[in-house]
C-alpha cells in the first residue's frame, strides 16, 4: 500500500506521515530530506545550488549518511533545498530511489509530488494544508525547541517564498492530485490531524475494494 501525502512547507506532513505509518505498519520516507541532503552536500562544497551540474552531481552521490544528517532543518538549507528541487535532472537522479523504497514493502511517503509524479497510482493521496501564520508558527516552535529563535516575520517570510518556488516551477510543481483528499490543519492539533486522515483513508480504501 502506498499512501502519498503532499502540501506546502510545515503543514505538518511530516508528523502526520510518521504517526499514519506506525498505525498501518508501513514504512515512511520524508522525500523532502533528499532534497535537504543534495542542498547541502552543495553548499558545503562552496557550490551554488542553482548550478544545474554541482546539484545533479550532488543528488546522484547522495548515500544513507547524508539524509541522515541532524543539520538539514535551518532556514539556509531549506531555501537551497527547494533552489536544487526546482532542477529536473535532480529530480530524476532521486525518483528511482523513492519508487524502489515504496514498491519494496508499501510506504507512507510524504513531499511535493508524490501522488503526481513519484505515485501516480497510490491507494491514498492527501495533501495537508494549513494557513501560512499556523505553519509559521508550527516551524517556528521547531526552531525554538532547537535553541534557534528566529522572528515569526521571518519564518512567514521564508515559508511563502519557498511555497510559491515550489508552486511555479516547471520541474514537478507543488499541486494536489486530481484525487487527492484535502486536509486543512490550521485549527486541528496533531491528534486531531491524525484521526481526520484515518477517517479519510479508511473511506477511500473501502471505496476502493467494493
Ligand atoms: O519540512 P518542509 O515541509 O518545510 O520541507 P521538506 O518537505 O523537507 O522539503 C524541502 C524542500 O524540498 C521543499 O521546499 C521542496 O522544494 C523540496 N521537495 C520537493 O521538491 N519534492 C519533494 N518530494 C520533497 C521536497
Amino acid at each position: 500500500m502506498i499512501i502519498a501525502i503532499d502540501g506546502p512547507a510545515a503543514a505538518g506532513k511530516g508528523t502526520l506521515a510518521k504517526r499514519l505509518a506506525i498505525a498501518l505498519n508501513l514504512p515512511y520516507l520524508d522525500t523532502g530530506l533528499l532534497y535537504r541532503a543534495t542542498a547541502k552536500r552543495v553548499l558545503e562544497a562552496g557550490g551554488d545550488p542553482t548550478d544545474v551540474q554541482a546539484a545533479t552531481a550532488a543528488a546522484r552521490a547522495l548515500s544513507k549518511a547524508d539524509t541522515s544528517r541532524a543539520d538539514l532543518r535551518d532556514a539556509v538549507t531549506s531555501k537551497a533545498a527547494s533552489q536544487v528541487a526546482s532542477i529536473p535532472a535532480v529530480r530524476e537522479a532521486l525518483l528511482a530511489f523513492q519508487r524502489e523504497y515504496g514498491s519494496a514493502n508499501g510506504a507512507v511517503l510524504d513531499g511535493r509530488d508524490i501522488g503526481t509524479v513519484i505515485f501516480p497510482h497510490a491507494d491514498v493521496k492527501l495533501f495537508v494544508t494549513a494557513s501560512v501564520e499556523a505553519r509559521a508558527k508550527r516551524r517556528q516552535a521547531e526552531f525554538i525547541a532547537r535553541g534557534e529563535s528566529v522572528p515569526l516575520a521571518n519564518v512567514i517570510a521564508d515559508v511563502a517564498a519557498r511555497d510559491e518556488a515550489d508552486r511555479t516551477r516547471a520541474a514537478a510543481p507543488l499541486i494536489p492530485a486530481e484525487d487527492a483528499i484535502l486536509i486543512d490543519t490550521t485549527t486541528l492539533n496533531i491528534e486531531e490531524a491524525f484521526l481526520h486522515a484515518m477517517q479519510e483513508i479508511e473511506k477511500k480504501l473501502a471505496a476502493s475494494n467494493s
